[in-house]
């Protein structure tokens, strides 16, 4: 397909970067929805917004899209300032979240409606459809309605009726929500196809982690109307620099302790009741300070006994309360000395010992994995 840039779109495209907002921020009476977002998106990305519900997420794609004005700030769309413009002038196409199909339409008036409204030529929407609707893998599907397409299939309707438009940037607002948890991984694999072979730039919505690590070449993490913190997938699940992250991405384990000291690589954390090392991130917090250490579940061990000092791997003393079998493995609930819990995962049950309520045991983690955060 031909992916050229349309007419209504204003300006040249310029730089590399696709959508620019500077300390965007938007009111809806006494709620900050967005509160001063600043964010780049790069030609041909394929970015996600994930947060929490309520978070701001549909208001900043709103502000970008056109349909919501900002109330401070400003909107770049290759390099050119559209605050002031319209949907229509702008080179963005908005799927919105849980917008229907026409129901009496079939699915190629649903496609082709927003081309009629442009006053395109019959012969020229038809082949424009034809090769939407084959990109979308619904070749062959014109005639049907609505009523009869699974929702994956209704989904891709609404996502051809977009395409086809040509705009160089696609907004979609969890356009997977509705479907069940196969349907959606098997659409997430078609998005990230539809978005490569057609090569513009697509900004997703969703509150799904596993959807937005799968998806998305970077993920924006949007919480309160604020830009918590953004980065490539990897550096999101692995590496999330605020306590915030690491408690909404993945299983972290979360503890709070004061910093005693920072000694090479390592700050040492007084935990209360044990002390622990944790790796030195960019910025190391000041002797005395309340930080947050994060331990992902998936990679802390549980022992009989405990194992040799080591600086590769840090350990405490803690209570085993019990295990839930999950399918891939276990979830085993731990005690720890000041009350709080801890959730070990494992890939599957170790039957080499079982441990029982009330059982004393050592939970080991290596040193490198955990995470330390200050706010
Ligand atoms: N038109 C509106 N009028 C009043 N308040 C609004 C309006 N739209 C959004 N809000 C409020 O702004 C905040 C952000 O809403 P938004 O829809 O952007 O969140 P979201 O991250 O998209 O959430 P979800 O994941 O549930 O769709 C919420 O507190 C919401 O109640
Ligand atoms: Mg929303």
């Amino acid at each position: 397909m031909d992916m050229k840039k349309s007419d209504n779109v204003a300006g040249d495209i310029s730089g590399d970067l696709a959508v620019e907002t500077f300390g965007v921020s938007k009111s809806y009476g006494p709620v900050r929805a967005v509160d001063e977002i600043s964010v780049k998106v790069e030609n041909g990305q394929y970015f996600v917004l994930l947060g929490p519900s309520g978070g701001g997420k549909t208001t900043l794609l709103r502000l970008i899209g056109g349909f919501d004005r900002p109330d401070a700030g400003r909107v770049l769309l290759h390099g050119q300032e559209v605050s002031s413009l319209p949907p229509n002038k702008r080179s963005t196409s908005m799927v919105f979240q849980s917008y229907a199909l026409f129901p009496h339409m079939s699915v190629e008036k649903n496609v082709s409606y927003g081309l009629k409204l442009l006053k395109l030529p019959a012969p020229e929407i038809a082949e424009k459809v034809a090769s939407i609707l084959e990109l979308v893998g619904l070749k062959g599907y014109n005639g049907r309605m609505p009523h009869e397409l699974s929702g994956g299939q209704q989904q891709r309707v609404q996502l051809a009726r977009s395409l086809v438009l040509e705009s160089d940037i696609l907004l979609l607002d969890e356009p997977l929500a509705s479907l069940d948890a196969n349907l959606r991984k098997d659409m997430c694999q078609e998005l990230k196809r539809i978005q490569e072979q057609v090569g513009i730039t697509f900004i997703h919505v969703t509150h799904n982690q596993e959807e937005a690590l799968t998806i998305a070449d970077r993920i924006a993490i949007i919480a309160d109307g604020k830009m918590i913190e953004e980065g490539v997938p990897k550096e999101i699940y692995e590496r999330p620099r605020k306590k915030f992250t690491a408690d909404f991405i993945g299983q972290n384990n979360l503890i709070g302790g004061k910093v005693i000291e920072t000694d090479g690589n390592h700050v040492i954390i007084d935990l209360g009741f044990a002390t622990v090392a944790v790796p030195r991130s960019e910025q190391s917090p000041d002797k005395g300070a309340e930080v947050t250490v994060s331990v992902p579940a998936e990679m802390i061990e549980i022992a009989k006994e405990a194992p040799q000092d080591n600086d590769l791997w840090q350990f405490l003393q803690v209570v085993y309360e019990k295990e839930t079998y999950v399918g891939f493995g276990s979830q085993h609930q731990i005690r720890l000395p000041d009350g709080n819990e801890f959730i070990a995962l494992t890939n599957s049950s170790d039957e080499r010992f079982r441990l029982a309520q009330g059982d004393i045991a050592s939970i080991v983690w290596p040193t490198a994995v955990a995470r330390l955060h200050t706010s």
